[in-house]
């Protein structure tokens, strides 16, 4: 896979290592955004079938990137919103405890905390091991070995979205599933940049802001909801997740059943016709590119970088544990956090420090350049 810098309209002078922040908008994106909001100057542009024929296919895009059908899969506004929809739904009678892992983002952990609270439920944090020697690995096992037939949910993200662990789900997936455990996902910091399969991993809920690896515009999502869900109880009434909602001229004919699937989810005014076509052109794009070319870019092109990093002090998760596209560095000793970001700062190089790492993220934007650029900056700091 070849550089793709040219979709895009970064500034030339910047080396922009921080899409696990928010991604640069595509080209096609903006012109798409664009000519949605014009739209809107004429109403007569918008006729009752469009409130619902995009969502269809935004949908059925996001279903093909993640292995489900389009009837599962329902448009939300924010992570939050989707994993408190799949929480509101959790059993309240099966198991004593859920699970999370440690520094999980706040969006899912305050969510599954006041939910466990509410309803008696034991929280258990599975800690990040203190020692960094085999980390991602013994962070797994410790993760596996506490799912057991008194869990009642799993609830983290796909990867570590403070240094890009890996985390074995597949294994989680099947292990839940033997407890009877639902497996509770917030995708937001890798579907889009690395494969993922719901099916496969038994995963029953996932939720994923559309800003960050889904290339998409702020304040829209998708999130996939397994048929666990299909009776569940939507955090609103929108007339618009009803079965007549595509009737205009008998909505106050008020019906009890709500569109299949994961439809009832559907955030109120899911049409957004300006955001929804640009998340689903912005899917197109990834669809094209195929998530497993873009970590294999990223790997190749972060190589160089890896090589330096290991030679000289510095740690970050073992290949095996790491994903490509994003993942942290804790620094050596003798670097000071401070001075370092600062002169990262003056060289326009734009990474993130969540927790005690420092997070680097690539896409297909990124050049060897930019890596080279990051390599000498750190370079003058070893010395
Ligand atoms: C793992 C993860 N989930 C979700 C979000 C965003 O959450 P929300 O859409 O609720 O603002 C982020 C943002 O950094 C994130 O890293």
């Amino acid at each position: 896979m070849k550089n793709q810098k040219h979709l895009f309209q970064l500034p030339s002078d910047i080396h922009y290592l921080n899409g696990a922040y928010m991604s640069p908008l595509l080209k096609s994106v903006e012109e798409v955004g664009i000519a949605a909001l014009i739209q809107k100057r004429n109403p007569t542009n918008i006729s009752p079938a469009d409130f619902f024929s995009l969502a269809e296919v935004a949908k059925s895009n996001f279903g093909k990137l993640v292995n489900c059908p389009s009837t599962q899969v329902a448009i939300i506004p924010a992570a939050s919103y989707g994993m408190a929809t799949a929480i509101q739904n959790l059993p309240k009678d099966h198991g004593g405890h859920v699970l999370v892992v440690s520094d999980e983002f706040p969006s899912g952990y305050y969510t599954i905390e006041k939910w466990c609270r509410e309803n008696g439920k034991n929280l258990k944090v599975i800690e990040v091991p203190k020692a960094l020697e085999n980390r991602g690995k013994i962070w797994n096992s410790k993760i596996l070995s506490h799912i057991n037939e008194d869990t009642c949910a799993v609830v983290m993200s796909s990867i570590h979205w403070t240094n890009g662990t890996l985390f074995q789900l597949k294994e989680i997936g099947e292990k839940c599933k033997a407890n009877q455990a639902l497996f509770i996902v917030d995708g937001t910091q890798s579907v889009g940049a690395m494969p993922i399969d719901v099916m496969d991993y038994q995963i029953d809920a996932l939720v994923c802001a559309g800003y960050k690896w889904l290339m998409g515009p702020y304040s829209i999502g998708m999130a996939y909801y397994s048929a666990s869900f299909n009776e569940g109880n939507p955090l609103e009434e929108s007339w618009m997740n009803r079965s007549n909602a595509q009737n205009f001229s008998a909505l106050t004919q008020y019906v009890d059943d709500y569109t299949p699937g994961a439809g009832r989810y559907n955030v109120g005014e899911f049409s957004n016709f300006t955001l929804l076509p640009m998340l689903n052109a912005a899917i197109v794009q990834i669809l094209k590119w195929d998530p497993a070319n873009i970590q294999a870019y990223c790997h190749q092109l972060s190589e160089p970088l890896i090589k330096f990093l290991k030679e000289n002090g510095f740690w970050l998760e073992e290949e095996e544990f790491r994903a490509k596209h994003l993942f942290g560095v804790l620094l050596p000793v003798n670097i000071h956090q401070e001075k370092l970001l600062k002169k990262l700062q003056e060289r326009k190089i734009f990474v993130s420090v969540r927790g005690k790492a420092i997070r680097v993220s690539f896409h297909l934007y990124n050049t060897e350049e930019d890596i080279q650029v990051l390599i000498d900056t750190l370079e003058e700091f070893v010395k």
